[in-house]
């Protein structure tokens, strides 16, 4: 079964269960920084983060592989009238995006981690804009989570390779074997 297609059926699934997308909660929390403008949602699933920012007054790309999920989150921003732009696209074949640099104001990936996106959404970014990102990292509580240790961070790992951007927020939530960074480009 190819990624496509494992997720595919995984969001059906979600779909059915009939339970509304729900924002990330470290995100929300962040609504003194949600000003508006362009925001970019990478790998976004059902779109609790694009509907969320949506609602923040941005207008949303939403990409993600699973057409199950884009087109769910097209008919969300269509019935109440929210600016979205849901897109089917593979991020491993990044390189065929052409988006200028500096084109957003914010971009957010949540559960999705390939490390070759981090130079290119640091030049999509614009100045003074934000960056949030929250998945697992290798930790013993994610030890027998069913996700390969190439899907985790390295302990801290956010922290360093955003070394050079002011840092608002970032947490290691040993519990719960998630990291969590919110930074901006200055
Ligand atoms: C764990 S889910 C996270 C979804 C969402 N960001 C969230 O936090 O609820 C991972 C997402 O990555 C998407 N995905 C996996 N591989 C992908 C790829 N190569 N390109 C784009 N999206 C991909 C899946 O379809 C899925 O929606």
């Amino acid at each position: 079964m190819n990624t496509r297609m494992k997720w595919n059926s995984k969001h059906k699934e979600r779909v059915c269960e009939q339970k509304d997308p729900v924002p990330n909660p470290r995100l929300e929390k962040l609504i003194d920084f949600l000003n508006g403008g362009t925001a970019l949602d990478l790998a976004c699933g059902l779109g609790g983060n694009s509907l969320f920012l949506a609602r923040m007054n941005y207008q949303v790309q939403a990409i993600d592989i699973s057409d199950v999920a884009i087109n769910y989150i097209q008919e969300l921003a269509t019935n109440n009238k929210l600016k979205i732009h849901p897109r089917v696209y593979d991020l491993t074949k990044w390189n065929d995006l052409n988006w200028q640099n500096s084109s957003f104001n914010l971009v957010v990936i949540t559960y999705y981690l390939d490390r070759s996106l981090f130079h290119i959404v640091k030049n999509m970014i614009k100045e003074n804009g934000y960056f949030f990102m929250e998945t697992f990292y290798q930790s013993p509580q994610t030890e027998n989570l069913r996700v390969s240790n190439q899907y985790k961070l390295h302990p801290q790992e956010l922290l360093v390779e955003f070394r050079d951007w002011t840092v608002h927020f970032f947490e290691e939530n040993e519990q719960e074997g998630r990291q969590t960074i919110f930074c901006q480009k200055c």
